[in-house]
């Protein structure tokens, strides 16, 4: 394998230059608003892509942006195929790609297969055909049970539970004595399943994806991908819990065997293409069932969600590092690093205890983290503001929008607050030009936000900003110097009780300080540290460095 760093136009693309990528995770709505609606927009992301291009990253992936209703502020896609008005114009999507691939950066998008909008047009005709047609074949539409003899169809059909909270059945007709189906949204009413098991199910997405990599898209993460097959003949599950934690409470719609044809399909298309385009999972599963995905002739990546779950705990890392390990070995694919995303509270808050007093704990190890995860051998995700340090924002409730909130009593919007770009006192800390109007911007900034700003952080060498931008430089450097290659593995250990190290290879090796005492690190050099070193050669606690070894 060979490593890439150049342009996408350059033309000297190898076809695997995601295996050592820092891809930057947009969330549009929140990144920049170009029109001043409040909503972050396609001109607000192409003013800034030479921010992006500057913090050395390899490309973007982009949340949804298509025509959507919007009920899960994009995941319930209407059409796959075009672009809100919300967020802007197909010709702005080009602009955008074109100047992205200028930079140097390439693009992924989301594809949501599980499930689309109620608003979608073929969802409409299912709608409006008969049961059992064809059109109502493309989803789940089944006839309830009945709780007494008389009361056809009262109840859904099956036990199973939304990830956002109520039963994952709504009624196809509300109150219809004739047609008396239910069908099946796993998330909100507003996202029904599609039915996998209808091949005219496939050949639509694959017609998506041709879309999309015609137009030059460089790859595409795909959303909820071990969903998508529900098992046969929809049975109850073991438990009527709500199936919260990426469906995993209920092994009959997470996992099935059937779903692995799908992404050797996809494979075989995005191959079809040069440069290949990626395939990256968001596969919520344990290391061992998520390696799975990233067999030799599926998706390319799947995201190496575990950290997320786990404390500062050097043990519990090291447990984990070594099964991520193991699954490389398995089946070739290193693991796609990512602390943080659009669904997940911000690592700050994390590592801090969730509270506001956690803050300086929680930034010192999420810098720490994040310095740790970008000299691990694989991918990088970070998600826009990680780099900036932000924290969660606990989101007043009256402004709170999240399907999840107002389903399930759990809140997503705190990840979600638009960025900060400049201080007070340019209106909405510089994300949308309109001022002070309610809804505008979208969700509300908190006091203090403009600490945090892109422009205070470029002014400041200590900041968060500027140790991501100096760690992706030098993890670039040491692959051109050949310190990094694409056979690194990672061989996990703990020392002293709580130095955490990851040897990427007889060189070089990523240690973090999870203790209370400061800890001596391996003989070498110091080549980064999330904060300065107090003593040579000793590493403080909530502190990581990258040691080029003896
Ligand atoms: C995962 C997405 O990241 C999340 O935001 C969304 O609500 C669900 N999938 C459903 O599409």
């Amino acid at each position: 394998m060979t490593h890439d760093g150049g342009s996408p136009s350059a033309g000297s693309v190898t076809g695997d230059w995601w295996d050592s990528a820092v891809i930057y995770q947009v969330y549009p709505r929140s990144f920049a608003d170009g029109n001043g609606d409040g909503v972050g927009d396609l001109a607000g992301l192409i003013a800034r892509l030479p921010y992006i291009a500057s913090l050395g990253v390899d490309g973007i992936w982009m949340t949804p942006f298509q025509p959507s209703p919007q009920v899960d502020q994009g995941y319930d896609v209407s059409d796959y195929c075009g672009v809100d008005p919300l967020f802007g114009t197909m010709d702005e999507f080009d602009t955008l790609l074109e100047l992205a691939h200028s930079l140097g950066l390439r693009v992924l998008l989301d594809v949501v297969p599980n499930h689309c909008s109620s608003a979608h047009p073929l969802f409409q005709q299912a709608l409006a055909a008969r049961p059992g047609s064809p059109e109502r074949d493309m989803f789940h539409f089944v006839e309830g049970r009945s709780s007494a003899p008389g009361s056809a169809s009262d109840l859904p059909p099956n036990n199973w539970q939304s990830v956002f909270g109520g039963r994952a059945w709504s009624r196809a007709v509300p109150g219809s004595a004739t047609d008396t189906q239910w069908y099946l949204h796993l998330f909100s009413p507003g996202q029904p399943d599609w039915n996998w098991r209808n091949p005219a199910v496939g050949d639509y997405f694959e017609s998506v994806l041709r879309f999309w990599f015609d137009k030059g898209v460089d790859g595409l993460r795909i959303d909820v991908a071990h969903g998508l097959f529900k098992a046969d003949g929809l049975p109850d599950a073991p438990s009527a819990t709500a199936v919260v934690d990426g469906l995993r409470a209920n092994p009959l719609v997470s996992d099935q065997e059937d779903v692995h044809e799908v992404y050797r399909r996809w494979r075989t298309l995005a191959e079809k293409y040069q440069p290949h385009r990626l395939l990256v999972g968001e596969v919520n599963l344990e290391p061992a069932r998520a390696a799975r995905y990233t067999r030799a002739d599926e998706m390319h990546q799947a995201f190496a969600f575990a950290f997320v779950k786990l404390g500062w705990d050097p043990a519990a890392w090291a447990s984990v590092g070594a099964e991520l390990e193991a699954a490389r070995q398995l089946h070739g694919a290193a693991p796609s690093w990512a602390l943080e995303n659009h669904d997940i509270v911000r690592s700050v808050t994390r590592f801090g205890g969730g509270t506001k007093d956690g803050r300086e704990l929680g930034l010192r190890r999420s810098r720490a983290a994040l310095l740790a995860l970008l000299g691990l051998p694989g991918a990088a995700y970070i998600y826009q503001g990680q780099e900036l340090g932000l924290p969660e924002v606990d989101v007043p409730v009256e402004a709170r929008v999240d399907p999840m909130w107002t389903r399930g009593g759990i809140t997503r919007d705190g990840a979600r607050v638009p960025l900060p770009w400049t201080a007070p006192p340019e209106a909405n800390h510089g994300f949308s030009p309109a001022t002070g109007q309610p809804g505008n911007p979208w969700l509300p900034q908190p006091e203090g936000w403009g600490r945090y700003a892109v422009e205070t952080q470029q002014q400041n060498p200590g900041s968060t900003l500027a140790l991501v931008t100096a760690a992706v430089g030098l993890r670039r450097q040491l692959w051109d110097q050949g310190v990094f290659t694409a056979d690194d593995g990672g061989t996990w250990r703990v020392e002293d009780g709580n130095l955490l190290i990851c040897e990427r290879n007889a060189k070089f090796l990523v240690a973090v300080a999870m203790g209370t005492e400061a800890v001596r690190l391996p003989a070498g050099t110091v080549l980064a540290s999330a904060a300065p070193l107090e003593t040579d050669g000793w590493l403080q606690p909530d502190n990581a460095a990258w040691v080029l070894l003896d």
